[in-house]
């Protein structure tokens, strides 16, 4: 096994950055392949609070090299601000790269993006106002500037020009706020390239070399199956390819590399943000879930909302993704439930669902058909072992195996480093 994907498999927060934390003891490389600053994926070691938004979850282990693959939209100021902080706090950035063909987000995506959702009104993403929606956009209409044109101050010059003046007319004209300077810009981010010259590099040959020399790598995905841009709750999704398929394209490594694919699933669900979530608890039970799982985003704060493991999403993101094996974290925020529920099945005005429907005014009106389980009632925080879990917590887990149709591999029971449970061998 030299490449493994770990990929969120709900809506995000699933508990990746832990997990990619605790795998990359075992790899050599660790490589964001999409999103941008818009994930925030958490870590806790002995006590000490991480939080990643674009540098790979894989950091805090020295041995590893980490990669911003070429499918990421990368902030510079945010790298900078993120690089800053870790070496503030004793780690090595010089084994940091950036892709020299990510996309670089700029002032002007960040403001659209503010003024996008504001013009949606009711109908509004809930975005991260990260600048991710309008910095793809650039991508794939050809008028991006990427990493390695900030390496040269006329080359970023001339795109800048002719990109500035389009927005600025979008800008004023569209949404009446004042126009951005190109004088500025282009000095600031000048900068930002003169500072990131060692890292931004072809990250992609790095990999194919290290792939051919027999390297682990480690893809760690960033939001989710069901923010997937083509295969989400479209539109309320991200703007990349979140899921497996991605992988490849975003880190330049062929796709039969990938050798194993994990998804990350919560023992619950949750989301931030609009857009359609079935097995939502807008109840009191939504908010002890919030609460005992400290439900509160990690890049904007914001609260997640809270509901039952959704089993009908579940197995479409792992038909998807082609999951060879799968996750569940947070087991523990689950403990002091009398009774748990799976969503086996969705119900709209008659109609029965057994895989998520496309249509979003469908979408909108499914109801979860819930089973019923009993809980635990046992603390899980101290279990190191699959036999040392609670009776029936191994039956809601097996449970979700089989509905999943693909096999449990690890079980997380509580934030720290070292609080997981290996179900099957690691697959790296
Ligand atoms: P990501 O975006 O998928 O990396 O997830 P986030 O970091 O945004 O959110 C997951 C949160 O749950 C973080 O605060 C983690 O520290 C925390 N966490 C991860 N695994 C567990 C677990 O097994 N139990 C508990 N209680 N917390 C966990
Ligand atoms: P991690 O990697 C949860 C959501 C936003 C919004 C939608 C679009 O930590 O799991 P965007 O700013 O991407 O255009 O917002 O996607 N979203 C996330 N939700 N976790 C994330 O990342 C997310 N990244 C984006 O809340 O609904
Ligand atoms: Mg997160």
């Amino acid at each position: 096994m030299t490449v493994l994907a770990i990929v969120g498999a709900q809506w995000g927060d699933e508990g990746k950055g832990k997990l990619v934390d605790e795998v990359a003891a075992h790899a050599d490389f660790v490589v964001r392949y999409q999103g941008g600053a818009n994930a925030g994926h958490r870590v806790v070691r002995d006590g000490e609070e991480f939080a990643f938004h674009l540098t790979p979850a894989g950091m805090l282990n020295p041995g590893v090299t980490c990669i911003i693959g070429n499918g990421v939209v990368v902030d510079p100021r945010a790298l900078l601000n993120e690089m800053e902080e870790l070496r503030g706090r004793g780690l090595d950035v010089g084994r940091l790269y950036v892709s020299d063909r990510a996309h670089v987000v700029m002032p002007y995506h960040i403001l659209l993006d503010r003024l996008e959702e504001d013009s949606r009104g009711q109908e509004a993403i809930g975005a991260t106002l990260r600048g991710i929606g309008p910095a793809y956009v650039d991508k794939f209409s050809r008028s991006g500037i990427r990493m390695a044109d900030l390496l040269d101050v006329d080359t970023l010059r001339a795109k800048l020009a002719v990109t500035l003046a389009q927005k600025n007319r979008m800008i004023t004209q569209i949404y009446g706020e004042s126009p951005l300077s190109l004088e500025e810009i282009h000095s600031e981010y000048a900068g930002y390239g003169q500072r990131l010259r060692a890292h931004i590099t072809d990250t992609q040959a790095m990999l194919q070399t290290a792939y051919g020399e027999g390297k682990r790598i480690l893809l760690e995905g960033a939001q989710a199956a069901l923010l997937d841009v083509d295969f989400g709750t479209y539109p309320y999704v991200t703007s990349s390819s979140t899921v497996a398929g991605g992988a490849a394209t975003g880190s330049g490594l062929p796709p039969r590399a990938i050798e194993h694919v994990m998804g990350v699933y919560k023992a619950y669900i949750t989301r931030v943000g609009s857009g359609p979530m079935p097995t939502e608890l807008r109840d009191e039970t939504g908010e002890r879930i919030r609460k005992a799982g400290n439900e509160y985003g990690t890049t904007t704060g914001r609260s997640r909302r809270c509901g039952w493991f959704d089993a009908v999403a579940g197995r479409y993101v792992a038909r998807i993704n082609g999951l060879d094996s799968f996750a569940v974290m947070k087991l523990d925020v689950l403990d002091e439930f009398e009774t748990v529920k799976i969503c086996t099945s969705y119900r709209a005005e008659g109609r029965v669902f057994d895989s998520m429907p496309a249509n979003l005014d469908d979408m909108k009106l499914c109801e979860p058909v819930y089973e019923e389980w009993p809980g635990w009632m046992t603390p899980t925080s101290q279990a190191t072992s699959w036999d040392e879990l609670p009776e029936n917590a191994r039956h809601y887990l097996r449970r979700i195996e089989e509905l999943l149709e693909t096999r449990l591999a690890m079980v997380s029971v509580g934030a720290s480093h070292g609080d997981t449970i290996v179900v099957s061998p690691l697959p790296l």
